[in-house]
């Protein structure tokens, strides 16, 4: 259990007066939690104070090897004003994974989660009102060694700083296009896709420049050694309704295991839908498509949620998903997931942790 120490703002910011202009990842509380690590001595000076820059040596090793891990999780307000989270441990647990690959130290998940929602508390008022909007929770961690030297560094900070947000995507819950991307790659076997690394999206940002010039609102990846099997969409995970059945990427290691992806899937088979976790080709979704099979696509995340996918381009051929609305299956899964989140619907899965 940590020992936390707070430090009130003596001027605390003014709250978004339209909660519908918010937008994401653009406004931030008034405080963030802050905890430091030293080999030897382990985490130590869990604390809360005003939130704001962080002063640090030119030669602080994560401006030069971007040791640096990130999680991604929202505090709800429900209808009766109670404030929660959404299975905060699926987020600490793929943190500590994370932090495993990139050579840095764990935080035990009870701590991981007594500092979100210390902070959460502190900063409760915060949490919007709003259908649709949330208090986005962005933990991470970097290496603070002063050093030159390519290892592990035996410094870090811990830090959690908290966004009141909208949608993530401007089109809200209108479907998006997506450009599948042939050129470049996100990950490999053996290289850090499934971590949340800052480094896998400094790669992905020219691809998404490339798309958005386009006209398409993200990028698709391909796997990376044969640029043939669909894997995600970078900010989310993506899933198919062909013919009936649902197809998403396995987490083998190249493909983020979503909180959502694996939310969404439980649902699914709860409902009675057959679940492919497996190699599906691009070939094969875009045949589907010519054959009038591809019911339904949609990307699932923290930040995005569920989003309908209408158009998916590969080598210069559209593949156009349904009418171009959002689908039944989208749209029930959407609605199961945002009600269980906001309170709307019983937490039947034991899903939800009040922030008290
Ligand atoms: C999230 O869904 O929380 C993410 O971290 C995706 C992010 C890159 C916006």
């Amino acid at each position: 259990m940590l020992n936390i120490t707070v430090q009130k703002t003596a001027a605390p910011k003014q709250k978004p007066a339209d909660e519908k202009a918010l937008g994401f990842g653009k406004l931030f509380t008034d405080h963030m939690f802050l905890m430091d690590y030293t080999a030897g001595q382990g985490w130590h000076d869990a604390r809360i104070v005003p939130y704001g820059p962080l002063a640090m040596d030119p030669a602080t090793s994560v401006f030069h090897y971007a040791q640096e891990i990130f999680e991604g999780m929202k505090a709800y307000r429900t209808a009766e004003g109670r404030v929660q989270l959404f299975r905060p441990d699926c987020n600490a647990q793929r943190f500590n994974d994370s932090a495993d690959r990139m050579g840095m130290p764990p935080i035990p998940v009870e701590d991981f989660i007594q500092a979100v929602k210390a902070l959460v508390d502190l900063e409760r008022d915060w949490v919007p009102h709003s259908d649709g909007a949330s208090l986005y929770i962005r933990p991470f961690c970097i290496a603070t060694d002063i050093s030159l030297g390519v290892h592990a560094a035996k410094s870090y900070l811990f830090a959690v700083i908290c966004s009141p947000s909208g949608a993530y995507y401007a089109e809200g819950l209108d479907p998006v296009r997506i450009y599948v991307e042939d050129e470049y790659i996100r990950a490999a076997p053996g290289l850090t896709g499934f971590c949340k690394c800052g480094g896998n999206y400094a790669a992905s940002i020219k691809a998404g420049e490339k798309a958005e010039e386009l006209g398409f609102s993200q990028v698709l990846w391909l796997d990376g050694v044969e640029k043939k099997y669909v894997e995600e969409v970078g900010s989310m995970n993506i899933m198919f309704k062909i013919d009936g059945k649902i197809y998403t990427a396995a987490c083998t290691g190249t493909v983020l295991p979503g909180v959502t992806r694996r939310s969404i899937i439980e649902l699914l088979k709860d409902w009675g839908y057959e679940v492919i976790e497996g190699p599906l080709a691009v070939a094969d979704v875009m045949k589907a498509a010519d054959e009038g099979k591809l019911e339904e696509v949609f990307g699932t995340g923290t930040a995005a949620v569920i989003s309908p996918v209408k158009e998916l381009d590969w080598e210069g051929k559209a593949a156009l998903i349904g009418d171009g609305k959002i689908g039944p299956l989208t749209q029930k899964l959407y609605d199961t997931l945002t009600g269980i989140q906001w309170g709307r619907l019983p937490d039947e899965k034991g899903w939800v942790v009040p922030v008290e």
